[in-house]
């Protein structure tokens, strides 16, 4: 299969480069690296299989090239994490947006209609009242106290274009709305909790909780994420609809922060930052996050192979041979 990723330097994207290669896939990988991180893809260079293109999704010119000999294309560019949201929200847009609008229409155009992945988010979710997410529950978007909503709206816009053009074009698109992947390659330095507690817990400085830790989320090991993605791209039944893909396993920060001392037999504490200094005055927190996976259960026989504990001691291992060797990375 001819594998075309977008985003492909990036955490995830990284990941299902690496998942296609092993599985004997060609992989071409487009990305501006303007997030993610050459070094992420370095190893996969010595592979015949596998190409790399720098280019900005917006004005690269070997898209449609690309996309014209692609078997399926995972869409996983954009402007993400907290901090880079925050910071750069007319990128969320332009990127997220009008990227994802320029990749949809080259893939209507094309002759030999590749598959499409396109990368949705939990955070469509918005400020819903209930912890029963289910892809088909009423959404609640705050206009105050919500600096997160122009990446919410960017991705729920993703699910719309997607519907919209697989409707007009008989496209085959499945969107996976993805719960906070977690694993190695994640970078600390846009807004992800664990990788910040992991280099904070082996460096014996305290890790950072926003606000009381109370709040929750439900990690998913990235080696999962991807499986499930493939599983999900190849049943047409889940085509043209979005579908929850994550772990239901829930815990607080707190607990989390707890939890990585623990396994890391770390000295560090734990301090407790305001919201607002970490992410300014109207950020609006999200006090819980848990998929309900009974529709990728139904559609795919998705089974997770990761508990959060055993990604987390290998995290701390790699975090460790990184120190030693003199090459941690944020
Ligand atoms: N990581 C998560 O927990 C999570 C959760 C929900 C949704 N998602 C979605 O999954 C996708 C991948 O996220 P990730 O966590 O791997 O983030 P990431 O930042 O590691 O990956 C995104 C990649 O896109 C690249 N990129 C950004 N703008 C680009 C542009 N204009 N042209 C070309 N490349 C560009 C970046 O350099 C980066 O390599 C995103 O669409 C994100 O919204 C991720």
């Amino acid at each position: 299969m001819n594998i075309f990723i977008t985003g492909g330097a990036g955490f995830i994207g990284s990941h299902l480069a690496e998942y296609h290669l092993n599985r004997g896939d060609n992989v071409v990988i487009v990305d501006d690296l303007s997030t993610g991180n050459e070094q992420n893809v370095t190893p996969f260079l010595k592979d015949s299989r596998y190409r790399f293109e720098k280019g900005d999704i917006l004005t690269w010119e070997g898209m449609e090239q690309e996309i014209a000999v692609a078997d399926r294309i995972y869409h996983m560019a954009a402007v993400v994490g907290m901090f880079r949201v925050l910071q750069q929200p007319v990128e969320v847009t332009r990127v997220n947006v009008q990227g994802t609008e320029r990749l949809l229409e080259y893939i209507a155009r094309a002759k030999n209609h590749p598959m499409l992945v396109l990368a949705s988010s939990s955070s469509v979710y918005g400020h819903v009242h209930t912890s029963e997410l289910r892809e088909g529950i009423e959404l609640v978007f705050p206009i105050e106290n919500n600096a997160l909503l122009g990446y919410a709206l960017s991705k729920l816009t993703n699910e719309i274009q997607a519907t919209a053009y697989g409707q007009a074009h008989g496209m085959s698109i499945a969107i996976p709305r993805l719960f906070n992947a977690v694993g190695p390659r994640q970078s600390g330095n846009y807004g992800f909790v664990l990788p910040r507690f992991i280099k904070q817990a082996i460096s014996g400085i305290p890790l950072t909780v926003f606000g009381d830790g109370s709040q929750t989320r439900s990690f998913c090991d990235v080696r999962d994420t991807v499986v499930a993605l493939d599983l999900l791209a190849g049943n047409p039944a889940g085509w043209g609809q979005p579908v929850n893909v994550g772990n239901s396993h829930e815990i607080s920060i707190l607990d989390l922060a707890k939890l990585v001392i623990k396994r890391a037999g770390s000295s560090s504490s734990i301090e407790f930052v305001p919201f607002e200094k970490g992410y300014g005055k109207h950020f609006g927190q999200i006090l819980q996050r848990q998929p309900v996976l009974e529709k990728l259960q139904h559609l795919t026989s998705f089974q997770h192979a990761w508990t959060l504990e055993r990604t987390i001691d290998d995290l701390l291992k790699r975090e460790r041979s990184q120190v030693d060797s003199g090459a941690s990375v944020a």
